[in-house]
This record gives C-alpha cells, sequence and structure tokens, in this order.
C-alpha cells in the first residue's frame, strides 16, 4: 500500500476520532482531575490519584487510558511511566487554566459552557443547518431557541454563560492594562457595549482611573449586576442607543452579529462619540482571521468561526470584511493595535 495512502488514512482516524479528546478534556473536568493534582501540592501517582477521585476499584486501569491520552495531547505530563514504576502526573499550563482556585487566569467557567449538552448537541445539526434554507441556526435548531433567547429564560444557563464571559477576559486584561496607556490617552469616558457583568470595564476603570466606565447590555443581565461605583450599568438595546463616551469598546460582540447587524451597531457607536479629532474612538476587541501573534496558528479562529456558525448569526472576519464594515459604518479609518493570542484590538475612527 502507497506510504501516502496510510498517512492519509491516520489524518481521517485522526479528524474522525478528534472529538474524544473534547470528550477526555470533559471527562477529565467532570471527575475533578486538574483540581486534584493542583490540590495535591505535588504530582500524583496513578494510585493517588484514583484514591482521592473515590473512583470504583474497576475503573483504575481505565483512568490510565484517560490520563495517557490526556498527557499525549498537552493536558497533562506524564511522568516515569515505565515498566516496574506507577505513572505520576503533573499539570501542564493548559490544565493550570482550569484550576478553580486559580483566581488570574481562570478559563473553567468558559470550557464548562462551551461543552454543556447544548452546544455540543448544537453541533450534530450543522449539517443539517446546511440542507435547509432556514433561518435558524444549528443551535436553534437543536435547542428550540436563541442562544440568546435560553440565557434570558434559564437563570442557570444565563450564570453559566455570563460567568463564561468573565472567564474569557482574563488573560487580555494584562494586554488592556499593558497597552492601555496608549488606547486610554486623553480618555475621560468609555462604555463597554455589552459588556455583560462589566469584567473588563472594572479593569479598565481600576487601573485607568481617569477613565469613567459605563457598561451597556440587556436588561436581564444589567439587573444582577451591583452599582458599586466602579463602573455604572446601564440597561439597554445597542442597536437602539449607546450612551455618549469618548470610546466604545466592543469586545467579542460583533462577531455574534451578520454584517448588516455589525453595521448598524457599528452606527450607534459612532452616534455616541465625538470626532476623531476630539478623541473619539471605537475599540473592537476580536479576531481578525489570518492574523495572529507568533507561535499561535489560525486554527483556533477557523474553530471560532464554525462556533459562530453554530451558535450566531457571526462570523469571525478578515481584515477586509472589518474594513468593508467600517467603512460602510462611516468611519474613516482604523488600525490594528495589537495582536492578543488569536485575537486583536483595533481601533477604529470617526
Ligand atoms: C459574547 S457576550 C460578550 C460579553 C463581553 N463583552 C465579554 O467579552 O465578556 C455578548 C454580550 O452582548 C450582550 N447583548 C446581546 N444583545 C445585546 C443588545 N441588543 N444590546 C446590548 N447588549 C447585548 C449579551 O447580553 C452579552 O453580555
Amino acid at each position: 500500500m502507497d506510504i501516502e495512502l496510510l498517512q492519509a488514512q491516520v489524518g481521517l482516524w485522526n479528524l474522525t476520532y478528534g472529538y474524544l479528546k473534547t470528550m477526555s478534556l470533559k471527562c477529565a473536568l467532570d471527575l475533578g482531575i486538574p483540581d486534584a493534582i493542583f490540590n495535591n501540592g505535588q504530582p500524583m501517582t496513578l494510585s493517588q490519584l484514583h484514591s482521592v477521585l473515590s473512583l470504583p476499584p474497576s475503573k483504575k486501569s481505565h483512568l490510565y487510558r484517560l490520563m495517557r491520552l490526556l498527557a499525549h495531547i498537552g493536558f497533562f505530563i506524564e511522568k516515569n511511566a515505565s515498566a516496574c514504576s506507577e505513572p505520576v502526573y503533573d499539570l501542564t499550563a493548559q490544565s493550570r487554566l482550569v484550576i478553580e482556585k486559580n483566581d488570574s487566569a481562570n478559563m473553567l467557567p468558559y470550557v464548562c459552557c462551551s461543552l454543556d449538552d447544548k452546544w455540543l448537541k448544537s453541533s450534530l445539526y450543522i449539517g443539517d443547518w446546511f440542507m435547509q434554507d432556514s433561518k435558524q441556526n444549528p443551535f436553534e435548531l437543536a435547542n428550540g431557541c436563541t442562544l440568546w433567547e435560553i440565557v434570558n429564560r434559564e437563570p442557570v444557563v444565563k450564570k453559566k454563560f455570563n460567568d463564561a464571559m468573565v472567564s474569557s477576559s482574563c488573560l487580555f486584561n494584562d494586554y488592556i492594562v499593558r497597552y492601555g496607556d496608549d488606547i486610554f490617552k486623553g480618555i475621560e469616558s468609555l462604555v463597554d457595549v455589552g459588556g455583560g457583568k462589566g469584567a473588563m470595564a472594572e479593569v479598565i476603570a481600576n487601573n485607568f482611573p481617569h477613565v469613567r466606565c459605563t457598561v451597556l447590555d440587556l436588561p436581564h443581565v444589567v439587573c444582577d449586576n451591583p452599582n458599586d461605583g466602579i463602573v455604572k450599568f446601564v440597561s439597554g438595546d445597542m442597536f437602539n442607543y449607546v450612551p455618549p463616551a469618548n470610546a466604545v469598546l466592543l469586545k467579542w460582540i460583533l462577531h455574534d452579529w451578520s454584517n448588516e447587524d455589525c453595521i448598524r451597531i457599528l452606527r450607534r457607536c459612532k452616534d455616541a462619540i465625538p470626532s476623531r479629532e476630539a478623541g473619539g474612538k471605537v475599540i473592537v476587541l476580536e479576531a481578525v482571521v489570518g492574523l495572529t501573534s507568533p507561535m499561535i496558528s489560525e486554527e483556533p479562529q477557523l474553530l471560532f468561526d464554525m462556533l459562530m456558525l453554530m451558535v450566531t448569526e457571526g462570523e469571525e472576519r478578515d481584515e477586509n470584511v472589518w474594513k468593508y464594515l467600517f467603512t460602510e459604518a462611516g468611519f474613516s479609518s482604523y488600525k490594528i493595535v495589537c495582536t492578543i493570542g488569536f485575537s486583536s484590538i483595533i481601533e477604529v475612527y470617526p
């Protein structure tokens, strides 16, 4: 048999069963394995792990198989694996990101939300969605309502989603602080449109006290947020009105919406800010497909694009499409300030 065909077959196996990597990750989180290793304070043998997790004796060898795969794909480190010694497991940078007690960079709520049944079920409907000329996205086909409707209606999903959004910001915060001197120079007021629970606005307010921060979000999101004096919460619909400010922040908003809706949102933002000469700008934090930071490939951008196809009307966009949207909404120019992981900070000027 041709070696190329064998390689193709292996590639196909990897693609076919790649979902088992995701499901093994979910299993590790369901069992609490990263927290168990973290709480132990040092690497754990298979026996220790098996005991701490209180799994049935019959599952010990199966736990080894789960850990072997997760170590292979870089989620854990496996040490001392030999015929005569027990394997020992330690955390990697990836698994440290889902430690419950990690206050500075905890992605656990985000990962758990993304691996919720409603999301997983939606992925099974992508093919059906392609074959139907329907306005409903795969999430709606699978769950009978949109993501926003379900978040609005079901308090448990709402909490899960809003906590996920807060945790998605944790790695951006450092960068906002690092580049903030330039970004917020001369800015006295900022509205974080669709700012959810205000995590990003709070970081800006705390690190750049000359910036008065307001969060605009839907009533059911804003009603839970305390007006603690650091950030002001305003309930409203960004398609109708954005409160006036020197700058508007749109973090992970536009990728949820169609081009037409993005233009409508951007026009409302433009109405809210002063001229460029007076310091007005919109700060967009989104992926620019094809533009990634060193060592980070385009693949997560493309995966996020499929996620957007599945749960929203939106998409991840390349620079040409961003330019089109900014121009159509009446902006004169833009600048990509920096790229963080697979997202970029774009300043857009009236
Ligand atoms: C993907 S989340 C992003 C949240 C936040 N910017 C972040 O990155 O953590 C989208 C946010 O937009 C809000 N949203 C959706 N439709 C809205 C509307 N019409 N007006 C204002 N906010 C809206 C949602 O409630 C949600 O908080």
